[in-house]
């Protein structure tokens, strides 16, 4: 059985009450409301990371995901953060290869392997996001791209190590833009990315990893999205940031 998971990625959002707020309302929500059994992941920016987790003590549902963490261990690397500063504020996941951070930050799938391997050594799952443009989806290259993606920065694991990341397939053009992929055309791709996951994995594992949906979800699609069978759950932007909004999502699942 794969974990299924709502995540909630805050982006550069917030102040620090509401932020404070907004993981209260969301945990009281959830725990009057929602039974199941999917895990809640909440990602702030680096500075709410330790009083969010504080928040959290002692639920098991929910956990914490930092947006980034910085491909070196230490250093002389002014305004980074380190695998063990994350690691050392209780986060249990942390996001990998966002498409803004590959957009504005020029992260290369080499890199983000790299930031693989570091969040692995500590035993931080990372949430590994990938997605074509549109302009790549139009031209054709949706499974070139999303293959690379997926073997570059990945396929050096090993199926015990690759068994703790999740994925998340956020097409870069639904991202924000209030144009959600279609159920059937993120399940075409999950479905890809999972049988590429089998290939190089064999089924136990592909069968095993988590493979979310980015990209303006929201509490109306979202019980659609997850009803398909090789969609595991949500990474959600902007409708993370409000906590009726993200319940709601949490319950469709
Ligand atoms: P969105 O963002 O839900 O606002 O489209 C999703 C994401 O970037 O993770």
């Amino acid at each position: 059985m794969r974990t299924k998971i709502a995540a909630g990625n805050w982006k550069m959002n917030l102040n620090l009450e509401q932020a404070q707020t907004l993981v209260s309302e969301v945990v009281n929500m959830v725990e009057d409301e929602y039974k199941g059994s999917a895990k809640v992941v909440f990602a702030p920016s680096f500075p709410f990371l330790a009083s969010v987790n504080y928040l959290l003590k002692n639920k098991t549902r929910f956990a914490l995901a930092a947006q980034n963490v910085h491909h070196q261990t230490s250093g002389a690397y002014t305004g980074e953060v380190s695998i063990d500063m994350v690691q050392s504020v209780g986060a249990a996941y942390c996001l990998v290869g966002h498409s803004e951070r590959r957009q504005y930050q020029q992260e290369s799938n080499a890199l983000l392997a790299t930031k693989l391997d570091l969040c692995l050594s500590r035993n931080i799952h990372p949430i590994y996001c990938l997605g074509e443009t549109l302009e790549e989806r139009n031209a054709g290259r949706l499974w070139d791209v999303l293959h690379s993606q997926l073997r570059d920065a990945c396929f050096h694991l090993d199926e015990q190590q690759f068994s703790k990341v999740v994925i998340a397939y956020e097409p870069v053009w639904a991202i924000g833009t209030g144009v959600t992929a279609t159920s059937a055309q993120a399940q075409e791709v999950h479905a890809y990315l999972r049988q590429h996951i089998e290939q190089k994995y064999g089924t136990f594992v592909a069968q095993s990893t988590s493979i979310l949906y980015g990209g303006s979800v929201n509490a109306k699609n979202a019980a659609e999205l997850f009803s398909q069978p090789d969609i595991d759950g949500g990474l959600v932007g902007g409708a993370s940031l409000k906590s009726r909004e993200f319940t709601e999502i949490v319950k469709a699942l």
